[in-house]
Parts: structure tokens; C-alpha cells; sequence
């Protein structure tokens, strides 16, 4: 859910319409210079910027900023001056990032604000003005509908208009065109991870991805029936203690060769992890309404693909579920047939979703037979004490897949780290009774061991990566591009891989 924002562009020669109510947004490099512009604009304003910097010792460096209010000479109520450090090196999600920034240094009760989408040596080029403008628009949206109450002080204006000004209005705006297709999924993600668990059960998650049919995306719900008849048992296992039933959707955008294979995302949607029979404990389990942000990124992943008509056959499958305790829970020592006919005994229910991924991905592959599939799962917390939140673990059985997805990672900022998979982590999962049981046993390579389990259902001759997105699907840092908890996490990573490498 956006917070109404009128984003446009507009042109340098008719800059800072804006009121006292109004912002104007300029940026400078460490040697605190401004682009002609800029410069041109600020008049003799901007000897009061070289006094305001000296005084409050801003020197212009990257994502710092310098703010004046009511400056004398402009019409403005506040001019922000924003650092970028050297203007030579900066890469598009640095740009993405000053967005963010720039979207941040509204006050709540500004109402517009003009941004110079300016650099010292001239006007931003197309590219990077559409850049900016994602930053805006990610930085822009809250998740406040359920926000009833709200301090005078508190309450943003009722629509805010931002206007990015740049040399050539109409090149911006085809270069924004994609980039707000894929802003827009990156909110869709974020908008099912911050729903509840109350509203967002399974049925209505399945819903909401029924609604990418507007974007002609064929969508397919599969009930417990359907599921039942393909012998999906692993996955319905983990749902069978809920009141909610689970489902399966399979969503398709065919912009690419008629009969080329497809490229498959999977993502893990566990609507709420409560533990099951092996439940967790209380604090903190309100995250676990977190537990799909992986199906979220795949819905996501798909609005972005259809919405900027992408070349590419592409496929998403989730599995969504509730894992709750219950008379009809899943226990301990019961043993489940998957899909793929491999036995699973189940040691901790709370291991519930590398058993929907499971079923899944060997669905997937058996149907679709895709160029490779990329999973993602917020599958562990052993990832966190690995990684943190600032990279997510990539497991993967192709080198190639794992640089190309490790170079979309440094091109987006959606870091991915490379983790090992080894047939003596995967001997850690043999069991006594089945082929093989849901956990390791043992704390240690949680995460590892856990990879080794999804890597049983992938025939190694399909490139698979699982990416373990339980510290980047949704935090609670403050990013300049994020303040919600949400991330939309991945949208933006696998959209550039496809980009660099899979459309026609
Ligand atoms: N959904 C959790 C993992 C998780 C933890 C995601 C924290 C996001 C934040 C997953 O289903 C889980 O419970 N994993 C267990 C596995 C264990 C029982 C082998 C874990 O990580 O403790
Ligand atoms: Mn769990
Ligand atoms: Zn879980």
C-alpha cells in the first residue's frame, strides 16, 4: 500500500514550484560542487549552502545530507542538499539509495517536493533518473492500513506529489516505465508479508495471486484434492493442523518463444509458522506471519515480469500453508510420502518448510521441465547467525546459475552469498526409518543440512539454487529504501537476472 504519491518529471527549465510546504532536493559531490542547473537555480542561495555546509561541517559525501529551512532567495520551505561523494563512481543502486534519501528528507507534513536529477558534471543520464526515481517510490510506501488513530503531527499530507526534473523528460520516463513494473511487484511483496496471518491465510494468499491475471498472467489453484490425487504429502502434512486449508498456485507468464522452456521460481508461503507440535516459543513469533516471504517475492517476481511485458516464459509455484499445533498435527516420528515417492520422517515440525518445498519443486520440475529454478525460503535461522540480514544464502548446483545470480546481486544490493553443499552434510540426514528425516539432528550447519534436504527432490540436471531468505525477507532495520518490515526482497534480484540473461 502506497502512501498516494504523484510521482512525474519535469523539466530543469521549470524547476520549485513549491510552495512553503515545498521541498527542493539538489546534490553535490565531496567537493561540494552542483551541476549548472543546480547552480543556476540556487542563484545566489547557494553562498548560503557553502556557509550552512561549513557550519554544520557537511562535506558532501555519500548518502549525507545538508538541509536549510525557509532559504533565503528560493520559494521553497526547505532546500536539501545531498551528498554523493564521487559522481564518477556511482552505480545504479547507489542512485536507487539517494532516491530513498531524497524521499526521506520530506518532512510528513511536505506536500511536494522537486528533486534535481543533477550531478556536478550535468544532468543524471536517463537510466539513472529512473533510478532515482524507483528509490523514491520504494522509500515512499508505508503499511499503515490498519492504523486507525493518528497524531495530527503524525498524519502524512493526503497525496504528495514528487516532480524529478531532468534534462530529457521523455527518455525518463521510458526508462522508469520497467522500473516502476518492478517497483510495483517489490510492493505487492511487501504488502503480503506485512498482512497478518488472520487475513492472509492460504485461500485469500492464493486469492491475492489470482489477481495477476489482470496482467494476463495465467493462474491455477490447486485444492487439497488436486494436491491429494499428485501425491503431494510432504506439504500436507505440514498444513494438516490447521484450521485453514492449504493450497498450491501455479502462476505463468509467457512472454518469451512459443514452446521455449521456462525459467521457475518457487517460494516457500507458510502464511504462519507457529511450529507445529514442536512449537516455538513465545517471543517473537509474531514474525512468522513472515514465513511466506518467499511466495511473496515469487507473486511479486511475476507482477514485475507480466507488468513490463518481459521476453521470457517464466513460471511460479508456491506452497502455502499454516503450520499449527493441533488434534490433527503432524507429529514427531510420523513418516510422510512425497511426491516424489522418497519416504520423509518427520524429527522437528518445526522443519516444515523445506517439506513444502519438497513437494513443490519436484511439481515443477516434473511439469515444466525448466531452463533452471530458483527457490526462495525464509527456511532457517542458522542463515541469520551465518550471514545476518545483509546477504542471503545461496545453495546451488550449477556455477553457472551461482555467478549470475551473485552478479545481479551486486548490481541490485540483494546480496547473495554462496554456501557449500556435501555429501557428509547430506549424510546428515539419513534416517532410521525413512530415506531420509527433516532435520540434521544437530544445530550446527542448520542451514546447510537443510539446503542438503531440497537438494534430494532436484534432478541435478535442472540448475537449482535455493536462496534462504529468512534474514532478508523482512527486517526491521530502516533502510533509505525500505521503512516498512517487509522487504519485497529478491523481486528486484531475479528480475535482473532474467533481464541479463533470459529474454529473447
Ligand atoms: N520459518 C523458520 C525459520 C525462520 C526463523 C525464518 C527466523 C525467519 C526468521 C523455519 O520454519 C524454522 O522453524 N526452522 C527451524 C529449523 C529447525 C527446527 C531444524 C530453525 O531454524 O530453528
Ligand atoms: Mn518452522
Ligand atoms: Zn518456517
Amino acid at each position: 500500500m502506497t502512501d498516494a504519491l504523484k510521482l512525474g518529471f519535469g523539466n530543469f527549465a521549470a524547476p520549485a514550484k513549491a510552495g512553503p510546504s515545498g521541498v527542493l532536493v539538489v546534490f553535490c559531490d565531496d567537493a561540494l560542487k552542483l551541476g549548472p542547473a543546480t547552480r543556476n537555480t540556487l542563484g545566489s542561495t547557494a553562498t548560503l549552502v557553502a556557509r550552512a555546509a561549513k557550519a554544520e561541517r557537511f562535506t558532501g559525501k555519500k548518502n549525507t545530507a545538508l538541509e536549510l529551512v525557509i532559504p533565503e532567495g528560493l520559494k521553497v520551505g526547505r532546500l536539501v542538499v545531498i551528498g554523493v561523494g564521487k559522481a564518477g563512481e556511482l552505480k545504479a543502486k547507489d542512485i536507487l539509495r539517494l532516491g530513498g534519501l531524497a524521499m526521506g528528507k520530506l518532512p510528513t507534513a511536505a506536500s511536494d517536493a522537486t528533486i534535481f536529477a543533477e550531478l556536478p558534471g550535468g544532468a543524471m543520464k536517463p537510466d539513472q533518473v529512473a533510478d532515482l526515481a524507483q528509490g523514491v517510490r520504494l522509500r515512499a510506501y508505508s503499511f499503515d492500513r490498519y492504523k486507525t488513530k493518528r497524531k495530527d503531527e503524525e498524519k502524512p499530507p493526503a497525496t504528495r506529489s514528487v516532480t524529478i526534473v531532468t534534462g530529457d523528460i521523455a527518455a525518463a520516463r521510458k526508462a522508469y516505465d520497467p522500473r516502476a513494473a518492478i517497483s510495483d511487484g517489490v510492493l505487492l511483496a511487501r504488502d503480503l508479508v506485512n498482512e497478518p496471518a488472520n487475513i492472509l491465510y492460504p485461500e485469500e494468499f492464493a486469492r491475492r495471486a489470482s489477481a495477476l491475471k489482470k496482467l494476463r498472467v495465467s493462474v491455477e489453484v490447486l485444492d487439497i484434492k488436486a494436491m491429494k490425487k499428485l501425491g503431494m504429502n510432504a506439504l500436507l502434512g505440514v498444513g494438516q493442523g490447521s484450521a485453514r486449508d492449504s493450497r498450491v498456485v501455479v502462476m505463468r507468464w509467457n512472454g518469451g518463444k512459443a514452446g521455449d522452456a521456462p525459467v521457475a521460481f518457487i517460494g516457500k508461503g507458510v502464511c504462519f509458522d507457529t511450529g507445529g507440535i514442536s512449537i516455538k516459543p513465545a517471543a517473537g513469533m509474531e514474525d512468522m506471519k513472515g514465513d511466506m516471504a518467499g511466495a511473496a517475492c515469487v507473486v511479486g517476481l511475476l507482477h514485475a515480469l507480466a507488468a513490463r511485458k518481459a521476453r521470457v516464459n517464466a513460471v511460479g509455484v508456491i506452497g502455502v500453508v499454516e503450520n499449527m499445533p493441533d488434534g490433527n498435527a503432524q507429529r514427531p516420528g510420523d513418516i510422510v510420502k512425497s511426491m516424489s515417492g522418497q519416504t520423509i520422517e518427520i524429527i522437528n515440525t518445526d522443519a516444515e518448510g523445506r517439506l513444502v518445498l519438497a513437494d513443490v519443486i519436484w511439481y515443477t520440475a516434473q511439469r515444466f521441465k525448466p531452463k533452471f529454478m530458483v527457490d526462495l525460503a525464509t527456511l532457517t535461522g542458522a542463515i541469520i547467525v551465518a550471514l545476518g540480514q545483509e546477504y542471503a544464502g545461496m545453495f546451488c548446483n550449477n556455477d553457472q546459475l551461482a555467478e549470475r545470480l551473485t552478479k545481479a546481486g551486486t548490481e541490485t544490493g540483494e546480496l547473495v552469498w554462496r554456501m557449500p553443499l556435501a555429501p557428509e552434510y547430506d549424510k546428515m540426514i539419513d534416517s532410521k526409518f525413512a530415506d531420509m528425516k527433516n532435520t540434521g539432528g544437530s544445530r550446527w550447519g542448520g542451514a546447510i543440512t537443510a539446503a542438503q534436504f531440497i537438494k534430494r527432490f532436484v534432478d541435478d540436471k535442472i540448475p537449482w539454487a535455493h536462496l534462504d531468505i529468512a534474514g532478508t525477507g523482512f527486517d526491521s532495520r530502516q533502510t533509505d529504501i525500505n521503512r516498512s518490515w517487509g522487504s519485497g526482497w529478491g523481486v528486484r534480484l531475479l528480475d535482473r537476472l532474467v533481464a541479463d540473461h533470459y529474454e529473447r
